[in-house]
């Protein structure tokens, strides 16, 4: 397995904006309020960044500037040994859009072997590359379905798997988990975790905040075009005043023991029932029912069922 992070103590920067100010023009031509104001962000060789804050904030405008599908009014890009505009370095860029742009004409197999031939995969890496991704985003039956049937959840999987087909550098993902299901979520961070281990730079834009807190290094969060806050994620959350302790079966009158030392040593104390999140728990009861086997997310629909081309859906 081919690694490319940074040697330790090596820091390179892989994208940088620098004073970046962008506006969109309304239907008169005249400019409006700035999407993204005077924006500093540096993104080093192997980091996985996390673009956070509410709708309208700028996190889509940033991510297209970067991926050179716009262009600032104000400021400088740098991306990879170039800048946006230089195809080579877009070219070394996994992107997933905010709304996935899958041809509806095309099956999911032949989707994803169109994007890697656009890659420059050759025949043989794509007939490994292919069937492997479809199978690690959990698409293998639906892979002679469709496009244009695809659910929500499906097109967002294989939107994902165009953007990882080409085995890129780094990846820039809009809101990468939107419509996927729980067991989708955890696989995606499953899968953005293997490939931080293979040094792939990762930025990210997201609103489920715990998808950002698991998987990314450092985050940055947007508010009307200004960044207002950022750092690494055990810098910005950490609380040195307090300590969380769990006790799995504490023996009897343990817990009241300790709660009694404690109070008497801490100006706060909680003493609660520990509660598994809704995550666990929907992981826990589909395995309670069989689960779902690798590489088949879908039922019926897709594989040899899938509707035939040129059906309409
Ligand atoms: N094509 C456009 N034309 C005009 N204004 C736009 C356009 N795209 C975005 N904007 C405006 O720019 C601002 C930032 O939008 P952007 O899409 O970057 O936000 P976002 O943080 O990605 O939001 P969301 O969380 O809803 O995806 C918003 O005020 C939005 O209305
Ligand atoms: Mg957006």
């Amino acid at each position: 397995m081919q690694i490319r992070g940074p040697s330790r103590g090596e820091m390179v920067n892989v994208a940088r904006f620098e004073q970046v100010s962008k506006s969109y023009r309304n239907f008169w031509g005249r400019r409006q309020q700035p999407a993204l104001k005077d924006l500093d962000l540096q993104i080093a060789r192997g980091e996985v960044v996390g673009l956070l804050g509410p709708n309208g904030s700028g996190k889509t405008t940033a991510i297209k500037l970067l991926v050179g599908l716009l262009f600032p009014d104000k400021g400088r890009l740098q991306l990879f040994d170039g800048s946006p505009a230089d195809a080579r370095q877009r070219a070394r860029l996994g992107y997933l859009p905010e709304n996935n742009q899958l041809l509806p004409f095309l099956n999911a197999e032949e989707s994803l072997d169109f994007q890697a031939r656009l890659r420059g995969l050759d025949r043989k890496q794509r007939s490994q590359r292919v069937p492997a991704l479809l199978e690690r985003l959990g698409m293998l039956r639906a892979r002679r379905q469709r496009c244009d049937t695809f659910s929500k959840g499906m097109a967002r999987r294989l939107a994902l798997a165009q953007a990882l087909v080409g085995d890129p550098e780094m990846l820039v993902l809009d809101e990468p988990t939107s419509g996927l299901d729980p067991l989708g979520t955890r696989d995606f961070k499953e899968l953005l975790r293997e490939q931080k281990d293979r040094g792939t730079t990762c930025l990210l834009c997201s609103h489920l905040l715990s998808e950002i807190e698991l998987v990314c290094d450092r985050v940055v969060i947007l508010y009307q075009g200004d960044k207002i806050r950022e750092g690494t994620l055990s810098g910005l959350l950490d609380d040195p005043d307090r300590v969380l302790l769990t006790l799995r079966k504490p023996g009897k009158g343990l817990v009241e023991r300790l709660v009694e030392l404690a109070r008497g040593a801490s100006e706060e104390v909680q003493n609660a029932p520990y509660k598994r999140s809704l995550e666990e728990l929907f992981v826990a009861s589909l395995a309670d029912v069989g689960g779902r086997h690798e590489g088949d997310a879908f039922g019926a629909a897709g594989g040899n069922d899938a509707p035939a081309r040129g059906d309409t859906a």
